[in-house]
């Protein structure tokens, strides 16, 4: 299929479904593609709106697995579509259900009063391990609010599957290194000792976007700062937090867009994470000096173009892009998803 026969293609079903028909996306998507949406947003929003869909029938989201699956779950009504079963999430895979309860398990054994809480980048299952167990889903936007009320139910958190997103934001709370433990699923008991999980205030999973990290250093932005003196940084919590600490600031996607929003003409600002939507934003402010930190993709996030959007948009009265989660998994991840909207 050509470009110009995919355009006519959503286009045309657009126009046909109308309300019944919504489109999602998310930041890091293509500009092709967020030409077609109805809605784009960081996962928190998107999270929201798929909560709250109204009239649509047909939600076809334009993103990775993960985030199609947390809508099917805070959709249960309607029929939700990626136009690619295999946009995956690299980071989300590294948290395996089997090796995540084998680790609570043991945890249980060692540590008392510890509560799970994951990133949203996760499958159902492990969504569903956190509802199951009275715990909750953050996502890079809301982590600092959904740890504060984690702490209010226990005294540790077992975080997973991002240790870069979960250090960054345990040291925001003025959690010291030492109390901060990292749980590597490759070693028996995470690599740790019982005193150290004992202590811990919070248990990492070993995970990582490598989009973000390891490839976002503090030399990116010592050397961005020496070419344009007087630039401002942000970048993603899923970077190194010795990048967090270099640069001004660090947001979830939408609240980058909210910095820059905020910016008066003139102001240069260097931006640490998908360059998708940095190059949107270069764009969209032409009074604005704005470029990426460093210019990385998420190949994943790619893999949703305009020749899929119209061959699901073709197939929206049958399974071929639908996403479904299993009635118990849905169920109790509903919970911890539905809980984290209500912090
Ligand atoms: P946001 O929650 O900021 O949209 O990020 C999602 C993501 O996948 C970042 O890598
Ligand atoms: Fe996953 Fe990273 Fe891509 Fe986000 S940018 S979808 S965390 S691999």
């Amino acid at each position: 299929m050509t470009d110009s026969m995919a355009r006519e293609i959503i286009q045309r079903k657009k126009e046909e479904y109308g309300e019944s028909l919504i489109i999602l996306c998310h930041h890091y998507q293509s500009d092709d593609i967020i030409a077609y949406a109805d809605f784009i947003g960081d996962s928190l929003e998107l999270a929201r709106k798929a909560s709250r869909i109204g009239r649509a029938e047909h939600v076809v989201f334009c993103g990775v697995y993960f985030m199609a699956e947390s809508a099917a779950i805070l959709a249960p009504g309607k029929s939700v579509y990626i136009p690619d079963r295999d946009a995956g999430c690299p980071l989300a895979d590294m948290a395996p259900e089997g090796a995540v309860l084998k680790a609570w398990d043991a945890l249980k054994e060692i540590a008392d009063s510890v509560i799970p809480v994951s990133y949203v980048n996760s499958s159902a299952a492990i969504k569903a391990f956190c509802g199951r167990n009275s715990g909750t889903i953050c996502t890079s936007g809301n982590a600092l609010k959904v740890f504060e009320w984690a702490y209010s139910k226990a005294d540790r958190i077992f975080f997973l599957p991002d240790m870069n997103l979960g250090r960054n934001t345990a040291r925001g709370m003025g959690i010291p290194d030492d109390l901060i433990a990292l749980w590597d699923p490759e070693k028996d008991l995470g690599g740790l000792d019982e005193e150290t999980l004992m202590k811990a205030r919070i248990i990492l999973w070993k995970g990582w976007c490598p989009v973000h990290w390891p490839r976002f250093t503090p030399e990116d932005v010592s050397s961005v700062r020496a070419g344009c003196p007087g630039i401002r940084v942000i970048v993603h919590p899923e970077t190194d937090p010795r990048t967090v600490a270099a640069a001004d600031m660090s947001g979830s996607t939408a609240n980058i867009l909210n910095c820059v929003s905020r910016m008066s003409p003139g102001e240069s600002l260097a931006i640490g994470t998908e360059a998708n939507m940095v190059k949107r934003a270069a764009s969209a402010n032409p009074q604005l000096r704005i470029v990426p930190l460093k210019e990385v993709y998420c190949d994943d996030m790619a893999r949703i173009t305009m020749e899929k959007l119209a061959d699901t948009l073709l197939h929206l009265e049958d399974d071929t892009y639908r996403v479904s989660v299993p009635g118990d998994t849905a169920r109790h991840a509903f919970a911890a998803l539905a809980n984290m909207l209500k912090i």
